[in-house]
This record gives C-alpha cells, sequence and structure tokens, in this order.
C-alpha cells in the first residue's frame, strides 16, 4: 500500500510518498481502508517541531520517532480483530486514530476499535474526515471546560477555521448566543454557520468594545490573558484552544492563579479522543445542526501542498484530503 512518511522534521516538502506492507492488526483493532483524511495543527506540529515540546514529549529529539501523520480519518472497515464487537467488515467509520499511532495519510489503517464511529450516513467521506479533532476540541472546550448553557452570551475567537467553524455551530446547538470574531472575508462565512454576531479583527478589538461575554472560547485568538478576562462576565469563562506560545503559557501558568480571585475562571481544552463525545458530535452532524465546512480538497498524491497551504494558518474551515478510490465527493 502507499502511505505518506516523514523522516526528519521540517516543511512539507519532507513528507515522501511510500510503498510499505498493509498493516497487520491485534484482537482489538480494525484494519480500516482510508477513503479521506483532514489535517489538523497536531500534523503540523509534528512535522515542523515548530513547537519544542514536540521533541520532548516523545516526538524524538532530533528526528521523529513515528514517521506517520494523519489522525483524522474516515474510511471502510476491511477486517476486524477478533475480539472487535462494534464494527464489521463493510461499515463506514470515521475518527481521530492518533491513539493508534496516526497514519491517516496512507491507504490502510490498523485501529483500536475505541477510536472510531459509525460515519453519519449523510455525509460524505471528506465531511466526516473533517470533523474529529476540530469538533472534539470545540464540544470539550464550550461543554466540559467552558460549562456553556442556553441563552449564554459566548465569544468564539477564531471562528473561521477548522476548530472555529466547529465551535460556532455546537455553541449555537448548545442555544447559546453567539458573536465570531475572524478577518473581513471570513465575516460571510461565519455568519453562514449561525453567528448571530461577527466582529472583523482586523477593524475591531472586542475585547475594548466594553461588551462582555459568559463564555470565551479563544481558538485563534492573540490578546493577553488580562484583556481576554476584562471581556468576560463577573461568572464568565475563558477557554484558551489555541494560539501562539505566550497564550498558552499565560493560560497554563497564570489562569490557575488568576481563578482564584473574584468570579471568573480561566482555563485550557486539551482535546481527548472520547467515543461518546465523537457519538454526541455525531448525531449533531445527522440532525444538520453542525456541518463540516471544507475549505479545500486535495487528492492523495497532494498532501504535501495540502500541508503548504493549511500551514498558511488562514484556512476557511478544515483542509481534507481524498485517499481511497472509493471516495464519495
Ligand atoms: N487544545 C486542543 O486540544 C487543540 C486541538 C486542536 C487545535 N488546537 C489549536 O487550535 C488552533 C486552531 O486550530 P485550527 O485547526 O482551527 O487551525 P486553522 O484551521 O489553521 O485556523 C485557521 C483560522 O484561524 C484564523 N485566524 C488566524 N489568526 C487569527 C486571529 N488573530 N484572530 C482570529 N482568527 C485568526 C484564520 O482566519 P484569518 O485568515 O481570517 O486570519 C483561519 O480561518 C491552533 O492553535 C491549534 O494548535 C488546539
Amino acid at each position: 500500500m502507499k502511505t505518506f512518511v516523514y523522516t526528519e522534521y521540517g516543511p512539507p516538502d519532507v513528507l515522501q510518498l511510500k510503498e510499505v506492507e498493509k498493516p497487520t492488526f491485534k484482537e482489538n483493532e480494525v484494519l480500516v481502508e482510508v477513503c479521506a483524511a483532514s489535517i489538523n495543527a497536531y500534523d503540523w506540529h509534528l512535522l515542523s517541531a515548530d513547537i519544542f515540546l514536540v521533541r520532548l514529549m516523545g516526538g524524538g529529539l532530533l528526528k521523529p520517532k513515528n514517521t506517520k501523520l494523519g489522525a483524522d480519518i474516515a474510511g471502510r472497515v476491511e477486517a476486524v480483530g477478533r475480539n472487535v464487537k462494534q464494527f464489521r467488515p463493510g461499515d463506514e467509520v470515521f475518527g481521530d486514530i492518533s491513539a493508534s499511532g496516526n497514519g491517516g495519510f496512507g491507504e490502510y489503517v490498523s485501529v483500536f476499535e475505541r477510536l472510531l464511529v459509525l460515519k453519519p450516513a449523510n455525509l460524505s467521506f471528506e465531511e466526516a474526515a473533517a470533523v474529529p479533532i476540530a469538533a472534539l476540541t470545540a464540544l470539550q472546550g464550550l461543554r466540559n471546560q467552558g460549562k456553556i448553557q442556553p441563552g449564554q452570551k459566548v465569544l468564539i475567537d477564531g471562528a473561521s477555521g477548522g476548530v472555529g467553524t466547529f465551535a460556532v455551530q455546537i455553541a449555537k446547538a448548545f442555544g447559546a448566543e453567539v458573536t465570531a470574531v475572524c478577518s473581513t472575508g471570513k465575516l460571510d462565512l461565519a455568519r453562514s454557520i449561525g453567528a448571530d454576531q461577527v466582529i472583523d479583527y482586523t477593524k475591531e478589538d472586542f475585547t475594548k468594545n466594553g461588551q462582555q461575554y459568559d463564555l470565551i472560547l479563544a481558538v485563534n485568538g492573540y490578546h493577553p490573558i488580562s484583556a481576554y478576562k476584562r471581556a468576560l462576565t463577573t461568572k464568565g469563562i475563558y477557554v484558551m484552544a489555541g494560539g501562539s506560545l505566550v497564550q498558552i503559557s499565560q493560560a497554563m501558568l497564570l489562569g490557575p492563579l488568576m481563578s482564584e480571585t473574584g468570579g471568573k475562571k480561566m482555563v485550557n481544552v486539551s482535546a481527548k479522543v472520547n467515543q461518546k463525545d465523537l457519538e454526541f458530535i455525531k448525531d449533531l452532524l445527522e440532525t444538520g445542526k453542525v456541518v463540516p465546512v471544507i475549505d479545500k480538497r486535495y487528492p492523495f498524491s497532494e498532501v504535501p501542498e495540502a500541508f503548504r497551504y493549511f500551514g498558511e494558518g488562514h484556512a476557511r474551515g478544515k483542509v481534507v484530503i481524498t485517499v481511497g478510490h472509493n471516495s464519495k465527493t
């Protein structure tokens, strides 16, 4: 089978297409023919090691230990291990397979059964592959950390990329009044996925306009943590999902201290693979409350090109790869 591998950290050019053995699978694993995959910041960080912590936290100090990328997949079950209970050959599935060692930018993967969920019938493989990490981050950030409630005023900072487009829709599905922060060219996109208000970050700084929010999910925001705090209501919660290293360090180091005084909470979210949460998202997809926003679809041979585009940091929703020849478009 064909798969993309990387044996050194670097730009997308280091990705190489190789012919390798089809993976074997154990009793509790499922062999999946990958039909589509999507790119996440997770893949980008593993590829480029732009965050030095990647090297220290098991990625490999000088070169990658695991040569495979690709966590988000959708595909068709080809075979199952003898202890697999939930799936049969032919089932269409999707999931975040990072806990099975990645491999989504390849034709087949062996995956723990617990990482997969049946694909919603109303979604193409590409749409389903766009979902797992981004939607789980949005859900866990808003619900688990942000304690979202109907009627709350919720602001999504960085509403137009992978995580942001799911966050706007999931917050709406919880009955919140949503303000989306994005750049001029993406305001229409934010409105089209349900945002009640939009703020153009190139023209207005929402932390300085006097408005306050019950919940702020910072997906790609670049304000200091003190500015986010100012924009919260008295019992408001700020959840940091992404941004620069400054945002991450502030949320992790200062967040707990700042949460001790007054009623405001400053926390961060680190998305966890979770079959129950993916089932929850599947329901939202089946009822049409959440619709994956796909910016670009690339053929399998153009995985490096897709990474280059993703790395520019301005995607409108998700960047997906069509892997298998069976993929519906
Ligand atoms: N905590 C977790 O578990 C977790 C999980 C997944 C991802 N993340 C993090 O979440 C972040 C977003 O991930 P993603 O997959 O959504 O990335 P993405 O799809 O690449 O995000 C691109 C979007 O970010 C917007 N953006 C860039 N700068 C912005 C700014 N200053 N203000 C508002 N929007 C801005 C861009 O809009 P414009 O082109 O209009 O600027 C673009 O639409 C990354 O930092 C990633 O590492 C965290």
